[in-house]
């Protein structure tokens, strides 16, 4: 595992630099030496996969950026899934970002997921990380990531962010976030999941809801990319992640690019949102 988290390191560095760099953001189609730029959401793809390359552990991967997996050992057994910038289109407005990163044995399935990765670009390069019933947060500082510590979540949290297009929710859905601001839940929403969710994590709890919606009856978040990477780091920091219905972590994707519904937080919120969907 350890040249797995030292490959999704050297990533991290990397794309923060990329990101960083004047003239990569702003839709990048030229820069303003008239050159053609890469997309950086594009360009963290190619870095990632360039560093996973190199370990030779690694069987497969697959990218929310490629349309399909991409073996790279046949003699190897991690699978990794990726997304390389989520929230790519952030950049643009100075909000943060993040890669994520989910690392499965011997195939992308959520029963065989051992651990769970993700970095958040803000003002400053965090990375959190899910491995053998602990969440550890480690922070970059000269060039090196130091472990901070460990990451529990509460019972309950103060959090509330609801994502989606308010329109086009379901009423009981609806009706559950309105009663959460109504106790004094506070709404934290940025439009970018690592850092939405790494607020949570850190601030002690809370619930972050991508549903199922008239206009995305599937939800909008990836199982491999987003929601099972995420659902993992939050059963070992003590917290649940559903579907409405379910443990998101016993979904299958029939397809690589599959989407879910998906609820994340402390066990008192995501508890209320499993009643409220069974009665809906
Ligand atoms: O999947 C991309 C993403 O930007 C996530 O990071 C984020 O949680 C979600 O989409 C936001 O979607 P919406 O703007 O529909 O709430």
């Amino acid at each position: 595992m350890n040249p797995i988290l030292k490959a999704i390191q050297k990533s991290a560095i990397r794309i923060k630099h990329a990101i960083d760099v004047k003239d990569i953001g702003y839709s990048q189609e030229q820069n303003s030496s008239g050159e053609t730029q890469l997309q950086l959401d594009i360009q963290s793809d190619l870095i990632i996969e360039e560093e996973l390359s190199q370990v030779e552990g690694i069987h497969t991967i697959a990218s929310e950026e490629k349309e399909l997996p991409m073996l790279l050992n046949e003699n190897g057994h991690y699978y990794i899934a990726f997304d390389p910038l989520d929230g790519s289109s952030l950049v643009d407005v100075n909000l943060s970002v993040g890669s994520i990163f989910g690392i499965y044995e011997g195939e992308f399935n959520a029963s065989k997921m051992i651990a769970s990765c993700y970095v958040v670009y803000g003002p400053r390069v965090e990375l959190v990380f899910a491995h053998e019933g602990k969440v550890a947060l480690y922070l970059l500082q000269a060039g090196e990531f130091e472990f901070v510590k460990h990451i529990h979540l509460n019972e309950k949290g103060k959090i509330n962010a609801p994502g989606g297009t308010q329109q086009f929710w379901a009423p009981h859905h609806k009706a559950m976030i309105d009663s959460f601001f109504a106790r004094g839940y506070r709404l934290r929403y940025s439009g970018g999941m690592v850092p939405d969710l790494h607020q949570i994590l850190l601030k002690g709890g809370g619930l972050f809801s991508y549903p199922g919606a008239t206009d995305k009856p599937e939800g909008k978040l990836r199982m491999l990319f987003e929601v099972f990477p995420f659902a993992f780091i939050f059963e070992v920091a003590g917290g649940k992640a559903v579907d409405g219905h379910k443990r998101v972590l016993e979904k299958t994707a029939a397809h690589v690019h599959d989407t879910s519904p998906c609820f994340f937080g402390s066990s008192s919120e995501i508890d209320e949102v499993l009643s409220v969907y069974a009665g809906a």
